[in-house]
């Protein structure tokens, strides 16, 4: 922790307040005591200035665009590890043995399958409900399944239920897709990778016997090593929000998996492939692009910028090399693909762009890989949502775990009316 203090004149009187260090990045002015000290609360809407919490779970450098788990880099985690690996990895703060690798993966394995009941819950949606809607209720209503796993102050059950969470979504996802099909869901089957089950849950039929393709399975895990944290991004600090209210770990991941649903968090990777193929053609890009300038114009390159890189996403950097494996391995020519290549490099040479420093994100050309693999555009922020999960539970974890934690309770800049009497109706 730093030495330094900041000194805040305020009316004329002066406070002290402490300015503590990380291990790396910004540091930080503890303004807890200032409202005490002077009655004054700050004003940060969007959070741009805010550190909500202390942790070390994930470190993102934005101008140089770096994004580290417990210290790793995203690219050698997303080249060289496995998404259960990286899994391990945020939720106990180290990589694990090859024994606590196996012993993790088994114990995420016997977790799969779905209460049996639940299949009927599924059937009370419509058939084109979409799999967000259906993925929100679903997990919330876990925790009447399992309420076993619901003491959030016995860590054994945190463990449990972070074990379920972690489990269970694939099951959940693949049979939200099994259903707006109108196919049989399929069990899960535990011989098979956590990324091999899901694929085969999704894309298997009873009728035949389904071979996972490795290029594809990998491709897959890359996809949800990717999207497995982000630091303290809205879906995050609202499950933070939501748990510190001391809210079962069900309920609160079903609240993160809603602020995750938008289209300028993770809805962005369906907005960015609707407008690849809305766009088509090459020629077509110019005038998005202008469109995209145009301040008169709500529209935005969806798939560009990011509140905290102002440099390049480094997860877009593996997606572009995956999409690229993955179209090859599959034979699919799309020529959004194209589009999808012409506009980032005419973006990125583009003052507006350059000036903004509006760089692809992750979103960019995950849609272009999901879509090739065989998932329809609604289906990608399901697969975000499910990686994410484990992001989500190792951040409600270690904030539950700290003692200094309390409930999310922030105060406002009041610009309404003051006191005023009632006036009845027949006076007004
Ligand atoms: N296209 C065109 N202009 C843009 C874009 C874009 N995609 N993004 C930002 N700008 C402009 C914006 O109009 C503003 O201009 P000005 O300063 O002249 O008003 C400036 O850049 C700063 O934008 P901002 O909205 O103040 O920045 P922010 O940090 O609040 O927003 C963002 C970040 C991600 C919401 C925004 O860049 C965006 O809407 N991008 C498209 C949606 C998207 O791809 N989201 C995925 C994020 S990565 C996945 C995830 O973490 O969930």
């Amino acid at each position: 922790m730093g030495n330094e203090a900041a000194r805040l004149e305020l009316g004329g009187n002066a406070s002290d307040y402490k300015v503590l260090s990380g291990t790396v990045g910004p540091d930080v002015v503890d303004i807890r005591k200032l409202y005490a000290n002077t009655g004054a609360f700050t004003y940060d809407p969007g959070f741009t200035s805010t550190a909500s919490c202390e942790s070390k779970i994930t470190y993102i450098d934005g101008d140089e665009g770096v994004l580290l788990h417990r210290g790793y880099p995203i690219d050698q985690l997303a080249e060289q590890s496995s998404f259960m690996e990286v899994a391990y990895l945020l939720l106990n703060g180290e990589l694990p043995s090859k024994d606590k690798l196996d012993s993790f993966t088994r114990t995420i394995s016997r977790h799969t399958m779905l209460h049996e009941q639940l299949a009927t819950f599924y059937r009370g949606f419509r058939r084109d409900a979409h799999p967000m809607a259906i993925m929100c209720g679903v997990v919330g209503a876990l925790s009447a399944f399992y309420h076993d796993s619901t003491d959030i102050n016995d860590p054994y059950q945190r463990m449990v239920a972070s074990h379920r969470l972690i489990a269970k979504m694939p099951t959940i996802a693949a049979m939200a897709y099994k259903y707006s099909v109108g196919q049989p869901f399929i069990y899960p089957d535990n011989t098979l990778s956590y990324t091999g089950n899901f694929l085969r849950m999704t894309f298997g039929v009873p009728a035949e016997e389904y071979v996972v393709d490795p290029v594809v399975e990998a491709a897959m895990d890359k996809i949800f090593t990717l999207h497995a944290d982000h630091e303290q991004n809205a879906s995050t600090s609202t499950v933070r929000l939501a748990g510190s209210s001391g809210a079962n770990p069900f309920a609160c991941i079903a609240a993160g998996i809603a602020c995750l649903w938008g289209p300028a968090h993770g809805g962005a990777n369906e907005a960015a492939l609707n407008m690849l193929r809305e766009i088509g053609t090459v020629d077509r890009i110019p005038e998005y692009i202008a469109r995209a300038k145009n301040k008169d114009d709500p529209f935005r390159l969806m798939g560009f910028g990011h509140r905290v890189y102002k440099n390049y996403d480094p997860r877009a950097k593996v997606m572009q090399k995956t999409a690229n494996e993955v179209l090859e391995r599959l034979g699919v020519k799309d020529p959004i693909f194209d589009v999808a290549r012409e506009l980032e490099q005419i973006a990125l040479n583009d003052p507006y762009f350059v000036e903004k420093k509006l760089y692809p994100n992750v979103d960019f050309y995950s849609g272009v890989i999901l879509s090739a693999i065989g998932f329809p555009t609604t289906m990608f922020t399901v697969l975000f949502a499910l990686a994410r999960t484990v992001g989500w539970v190792a951040q409600w974890n270690e904030m539950i775990s700290d003692p200094e934690q309390k409930i999310g309770r922030p105060r406002q800049l009041y610009t309404g009316a003051t006191f005023r009497d009632y006036v009845p109706v027949d006076k007004r």
